[in-house]
């Protein structure tokens, strides 16, 4: 067994290896870097805990992380790019519900031994650990499902939801206090953990689809706040470290996700926002004009000025390489094509660098949506791929739609647009599109990557 010497040092390394990892994570260039130092970070703490501390069953232990392991191993070989939010959740209700579990075991097992502050202490670190961690659990859930198209997007808008979630909300504080007052508190714990998971279920349920990317990031970093409760529990000083990295790195995406959305980040922590999201968004009518690959082409000719918009439908066709070579022969012929990235293109957040960076388009013709929004107005075409909400003039327009307030591409500025999709059906917030029949908007219908390949040898 390792010293304990030997473990805080490597719990000190793996700590740093982490910050690391998120610093490298936080940049294109340096994301294959950052992978790397999580990784061994990773190995390190795994190393260091399960030779550093007094494991009882080893045999179990080795058992439980090769099922584990492979299991991981598995779905991450699996997963499509597009499955990704819908793992990412499953894989938070995971924490969650491990807060659950071992702050039940370390109640029943320590919790009538400590007498005084020390116990006062424990108990707190276990109500708050298992109060997070139910709601983690049941939260992601919900969330897994609506992301995989299990439950719809609606959101559930009960009467007087705000006055029950604060009456949840005291029920658990008085909890609480009988809970560090009583000799045997379980009780206390398992009601609360009751209610908790109701919390979870109804806060998840309350947001509509549109809304779902904040979600995600906020469980995110409920998760890593769980995740730093266990280490309080266990002792465990890196978990401390490790969830309180994700729970402030998910709290801090969370905000800045809010911010791309123009949601107010404290409805999102108490749920249910978004919720004139209630009322369906208006239906237009109108003529809309096709376009063929050869017509495309002719337009891409005449064209200086380019943007390409891409949206989850990219994904989808998985035409990030094609839209990436048709990005190399404009440029060839002298054209300037930029890109232009919505912060919530796609189903996570970077969904859309991920893909571009993958087919090794240049960073410096990417940019964000504040960037370029402004300058759009000077372009001659915009080629929409596979974007839907994110387009959808009607945030602007419309008080009423689920998406208002919600910043987005203003494509419709340009002189051109042509919308690359398959038909006419709405996008992830099921929100019909006016864009579509606009008077300079062309749809150029079928599957991206097929349709790209056409336009691009219309062009060669
Ligand atoms: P969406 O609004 O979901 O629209 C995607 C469009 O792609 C669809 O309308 C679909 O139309 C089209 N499409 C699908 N497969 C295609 C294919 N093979 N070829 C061509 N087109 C295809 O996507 P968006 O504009 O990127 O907006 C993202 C949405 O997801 C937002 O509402 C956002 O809030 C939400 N969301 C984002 C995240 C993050 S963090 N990014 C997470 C969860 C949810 P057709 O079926 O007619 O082809």
């Amino acid at each position: 067994m390792m010293s304990t010497g030997i473990v805080a040092g490597s719990y000190i390394i793996a700590a740093v290896l982490f910050i690391l990892s998120l610093g490298g994570l936080s940049h294109p260039k340096t994301a294959r870097k950052g992978n790397l130092y999580g990784v061994l970070g990773m190995v390190i703490a795994i190393i260091a805990t399960v030779f550093g501390h007094n494991i009882v069953n080893y045999i179990l232990l080795a058992a439980l992380m090769a099922a584990g392991g492979a299991i991981g191993l598995f779905l991450a070989r699996r997963v499509q790019m597009t499955e990704m939010p819908e793992l990412v959740a499953i894989l938070h209700s995971f924490v969650g519900l491990a807060a659950v579990l071992i702050g039940f075991a370390t109640y029943l097992d320590h919790g009538e031994k400590l007498l005084g502050t020390a116990r006062l202490i424990l108990e707190i670190e276990i109500y708050i650990g298992v109060l997070i961690g139910a709601v983690t659990f049941t939260g992601s859930v919900i969330a897994f499902a609506k992301l995989k198209g299990l439950l719809g997007g609606k959101p559930l808008l009960l009467p007087a939801r705000h006055w029950g979630n604060l009456a949840l909300g005291f029920l658990c504080i008085w909890l609480g206090i009988e809970f560090v007052s009583a000799d045997n508190g379980t009780i206390y714990l398992i009601v609360m953990t009751a209610i908790a998971f109701i919390f979870g279920i109804h806060m998840v349920m309350a947001i509509g689809g549109a809304d779902m990317p904040v979600v995600v990031s906020m469980l995110n970093s409920y998760s890593g706040w769980a995740a730093a409760a266990t280490g309080f529990m266990l002792s465990n000083d890196l978990l401390i470290v490790i969830g309180a990295l994700v729970g402030s790195s998910g709290a801090i995406l969370s905000y800045i996700m809010c911010r791309a959305m123009n949601r107010n980040f404290i409805s999102v922590i108490a749920g249910g926002f978004g919720s004139s999201s209630g009322t369906v968004s208006a239906k237009y009518e109108g003529e809309v004009i096709p376009i063929q690959a050869t017509g495309c082409s002719e337009l891409l000719d005449d064209a200086q000025n380019i943007v390409i918009a891409p949206g989850y439908g990219m994904a989808v066709a998985q035409a990030q390489n094609t839209v990436s070579e048709l990005t190399n022969v404009l440029r060839l012929k002298g054209k300037n094509v930029r890109f232009a990235i919505h912060p919530v293109a796609g189903r996570m957040p970077g969904h859309m660098n991920v893909l571009l960076a993958e087919a090794r388009v240049s960073y410096d013709i990417v940019f964000e949506m504040d960037e370029i929004n402004s300058e759009l107005e000077d372009v001659d075409v915009v080629l929409v791929v596979g974007a839907n909400d994110i387009v959808n003039p009607s945030a602007l327009d419309e008080p009423d739609s689920p998406i208002a307030g919600m910043p987005v591409l203003e494509v419709w500025k340009a002189s051109t647009v042509v919308v690359l999709k398959r038909g006419m059906a709405s996008g992830y917030a099921g929100v019909d599109n006016p864009l579509f029949f606009n008077e300079n908007t062309m749809m150029l219908f079928g599957d991206a990557k097929q349709s790209l390949d056409s336009v691009l040898s219309g062009l060669s």
